[in-house]
C-alpha cells in the first residue's frame, strides 16, 4: 500500500534552502512543498509565501496552524532557530526539524560554545572572553599575534576578525564592541589563539542520542581569490575534503562529535537536527574546533545534499523520532563543487534588482538560487549571494571545471565570483 504523501514547509530563502527543497522534491514520500519566504528558484518547486519573514515566529506558527496538511516544518536558518521557532512549533503540537533554542545556543553564542568545550574537554583554540571593552583592549596590548577576535552572537558569518597587528586588532575590537557593527552580537567577544593547518567542515545528523557525520566539505569564507578580503557567509564549497582521512574522521568522532552531543545532553540541551563542525587540523593531525553551527552550512549544503542518496524526509523523521541508527546512509562517490555568484560590494553594501541572464546550463548542473526574486517575469538579484552553481564529477577537478564553465553563461551587473574555489 502506498502511504499518503506528506506536505512540508521549509523556512529560509538561501541556496541552502533551495538545496533542501530540491532534495525533498526528489522524495517519493513528499507531496506539496511550501517555503517561507523562499526565492525565485525555490518557487519552481514550492509554493512561496514571501510576505512572511523567516524571523516572524507568530506568523509562521499561525501559517502552519491554518494548514493542517503540513506534516513538518524544516527550520534551516540560524536566526529563527536561535529565536526558538522549533520550540514554538512543538509547543503548538506541530512537527518541526531543527534544534530547540537552548540547543541552538551552541551557534548563537560563541562564549557559550567555548565555555562548553572547555568544561567537557573538547579541543579548541585557547581563548579569553570579555564583556568589557576596556579589559579586552588591555588584553590586546600583550597577546600573541596573529590574534582572532570573534563577536559573541550571530553575524551572518562576518563577525570574525583575524588580526596580524595590534593596531588592526584594536580597531577591530572598537568596531565590534563600540561602533557595534554587528549590533548586540558584539556586546561580548571571544579573543582566541590563531590556529594553523587545513580546514574541514563536517555536518552531522543528530537525533539527541546518536550522531551520523555526513561526507566532508570545505568552505571558502573570504570574499576574494587567495583568501583575501572580508569574511562572507561562504563564496564556494567542495566535497569531499580529500585531506581529511578516515583515521582523522574516526578521531574526530571520538574526540569532538560524540563528546559534543554528550556535553549538550549533560547540559539538558539535547540536540536534534544538523550540527555543523568547523575543524582545523594541524600538521601533526591534531583536531580543534573552530566553530559550531546548529544547522546545515550554506553553501556546504549545496555540495553535500546532492551527494546524499537517502530520502531526506526519512532522515529528518529519524532525527525527530530518535531512530537515526535504523537508517543505512548512502553517499555518491562523485565529488561536488559549488561556486557562488555574488553582487558587487558583498559582503558590504551592494545593489539589488539587477536583471540576471542565464544561458543554457549543462543538464547535470544544479543552479541553486540564493538572493533572487521574480518580478514581472524577470529574474532579478535580491541579495549579496545570488546564485550557487553546483556541479558533480568523477573527480573534484572535473566537477570544478564544469562549475566554472557554466558560470560563464550567467550574467548580471556587478556579478563577481572567486576563481579559485577548490583549486587544489
Ligand atoms: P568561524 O565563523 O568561527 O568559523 O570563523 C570564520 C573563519 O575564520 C574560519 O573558517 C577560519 O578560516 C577562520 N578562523 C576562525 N577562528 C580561527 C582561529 N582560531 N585560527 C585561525 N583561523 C580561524
Ligand atoms: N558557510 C558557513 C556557514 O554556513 O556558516
Amino acid at each position: 500500500m502506498v502511504s499518503k504523501l506528506k506536505n512540508i514547509l521549509v523556512i529560509g530563502s538561501g541556496g541552502r534552502e533551495h538545496a533542501i527543497v530540491y532534495k525533498l522534491s526528489k522524495s517519493k514520500r513528499v507531496g506539496k512543498l511550501y517555503a517561507i519566504p523562499g526565492n525565485a528558484g525555490i518557487s519552481a518547486l514550492a509554493e512561496c509565501h514571501s510576505h512572511i519573514a523567516a524571523t516572524e515566529l507568530d506568523k509562521i506558527v499561525a501559517f502552519v496552524q491554518a494548514r493542517p496538511d503540513i506534516y513538518m516544518t524544516v527550520v534551516a536558518p540560524d536566526d529563527p532557530l536561535a529565536l526558538g521557532l522549533v520550540d514554538r512549533l512543538n509547543a503548538a503540537g506541530l512537527r518541526a526539524f531543527g534544534p530547540t533554542a537552548a540547543a541552538a545556543e551552541i551557534e548563537a553564542s560563541k562564549v557559550f560554545s567555548k565555555n562548553l568545550m572547555k568544561k567537557y574537554g573538547i579541543p579548541t583554540a585557547a581563548y579569553e572572553t570579555f564583556s568589557s571593552f576596556k579589559e579586552a583592549d588591555a588584553y590586546l596590548n600583550n597577546c600573541p599575534l596573529p590574534i582572532v577576535i570573534k563577536a559573541d552572537g550571530l553575524a551572518l558569518g562576518k563577525g570574525v576578525l583575524i588580526c596580524t597587528t595590534r593596531d588592526e586588532a584594536k580597531k577591530g575590537l572598537q568596531e565590534i564592541m563600540l561602533t557595534q557593527t554587528f549590533g548586540k552580537a558584539g556586546a561580548r567577544v571571544v579573543i582566541e589563539e590563531f590556529l594553523t593547518g587545513f580546514e574541514v567542515t563536517v555536518l552531522a545528523f543528530c537525533d539527541g542520542k546518536s550522531i551520523v557525520p555526513m561526507v566532508s566539505s570545505q568552505d571558502h569564507k573570504r570574499a576574494l581569490d587567495g583568501d583575501k578580503g572580508l569574511n562572507t557567509g561562504g563564496m564556494g564549497t567542495f566535497s569531499p575534503q580529500t585531506l581529511y582521512t578516515p583515521d582523522m574522521a574516526q578521531k574526530a568522532l571520538e574526540t569532538v562529535f560524540m563528546p559534543t552531543l554528550n556535553a549538550l545532553n549533560s547540559e539538558g540541551r539535547s540536540f536534534k537536527g544538523v550540527l555543523y563542525f568547523g575543524l582545523m587540523i594541524d600538521e601533526t593531525g591534531r583536531i580543534k574546533v573552530l566553530e559550531y553551527n546548529a544547522r546545515f552550512g550554506d553553501p556546504e549544503a549545496q555540495v553535500i545534499l546532492p551527494r546524499l542518496q537517502n530520502d531526506l524526509l526519512e532522515v529528518f523523521d529519524a532525527c525527530i523520532d530518535g531512530t537515526l541508527q535504523k537508517i543505512n546512509f548512502s553517499w555518491s562517490e562523485d565529488a561536488c563543487v559549488c561556486v557562488v555568484a555574488a553582487s558587487g560590494g558583498y559582503p558590504l553594501a551592494y545593489q539589488k534588482g539587477k536583471e540576471i541572464t542565464l544561458g543554457r546550463l549543462d543538464e547535470d548542473v544544479l543552479l541553486f538560487h540564493a538572493g533572487t526574486v521574480l518580478q514581472d517575469g524577470k529574474l532579478l538579484t535580491n541579495g549579496g549571494r545570488v546564485l550557487g552553481v553546483t556541479a558533480m564529477g568523477k573527480t573534484l577537478q572535473a566537477a570544478r571545471q564544469t562549475a566554472y564553465r557554466n558560470l560563464e553563461k550567467i550574467h548580471f551587473d556587478g556579478m563577481f565570483y572567486r576563481k579559485d574555489i577548490c583549486k587544489l
